[in-house]
């Protein structure tokens, strides 16, 4: 039988990091469901569809083909959409400003749900995102919910951005990851929200490498 593990949790918490780590150490298939409406958002941009325009929206989600490849040595992973790398494209403010929007409207959740569970198929996998151990693997062998204050958050962020050559202040990250869990948290169609069964893990003080052992240890039994 497969082995699923489901990582939920706001933006900034780690979540993918960490799922890239455990994808390598166990040899599981790691699927970033964020990155998917991060596609779609991509896409819709490039073609200067209007947010508001959902249909259009909808039919791009239709449409996408959205692969992952193994993580590779140093724990990254590509991002092909349509067959075309756009890991690094995919990544930017403006996606970032718009995604929430794009996850919210129902019919693009319900394209995305298939895809993710299609991707998953039999493999062992780990899944992150925001509505994995509530709705797409309600069955997940473990489900954890990783968070972080709002603080760590927006410095994680704000340390990428610069790293990535983009000009932006911290004050400025943080006001837009609030933004973002407060759409996140209070949308109509699965919000992000813990699962009863999942466990916590609070990752201020933690490594991602400590964290990663953690839920490995889990997995096995030994809490
Ligand atoms: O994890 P991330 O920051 O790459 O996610 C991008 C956006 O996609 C985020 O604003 C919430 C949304 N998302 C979602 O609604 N459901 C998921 N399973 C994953 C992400």
């Amino acid at each position: 039988m497969a082995e699923t593990i489901a990582i939920d949790g706001p933006s900034g918490a780690g979540k993918s990091t960490v799922a890239k780590i455990i994808a390598t150490k166990l040899n599981f298939k790691y699927i970033d469901t964020g990155a998917m409406y991060r596609a779609v958002t991509f896409l819709a941009l490039e073609k200067d569809v209007i947010m508001e325009d959902n249909d259009i929206i909808i039919k791009i989600a239709r449409d996408i083909s959205i692969d992952f490849s193994t993580p590779d040595k140093d724990g990254n992973v590509l991002v092909f959409v349509n067959s075309r790398d756009l890991t690094d494209e995919i990544r930017s403010v403006e996606v970032d400003n718009n995604v929430s929007k794009v996850a919210s409207i129902p019919e693009v959740r319900e394209i995305m749900l298939e895809k993710q569970r299609e991707l998953a198929g039999n493999n062992n996998v780990v899944m992150d995102g925001r509505d994995i151990g509530t709705r797409v693997l309600p069955d997940a062998d473990l489900k954890i919910f990783l968070t972080a204050t709002l603080e760590e958050r927006a410095k994680r962020r704000y340390y990428d951005l610069v790293e990535r050559e983009i000009d932006i202040d911290m004050a400025e990250v943080e006001e837009k990851i609030k933004i973002r869990d407060e759409k996140d948290s209070n949308r109509e169609h699965s919000p992000l929200k813990e699962a009863d069964d999942a466990h916590k893990i609070i990752s201020d003080d933690l490594t991602p490498e400590e964290v990663a052992d953690r839920i490995i240890s889990l997995l096995e039994g030994g809490g």
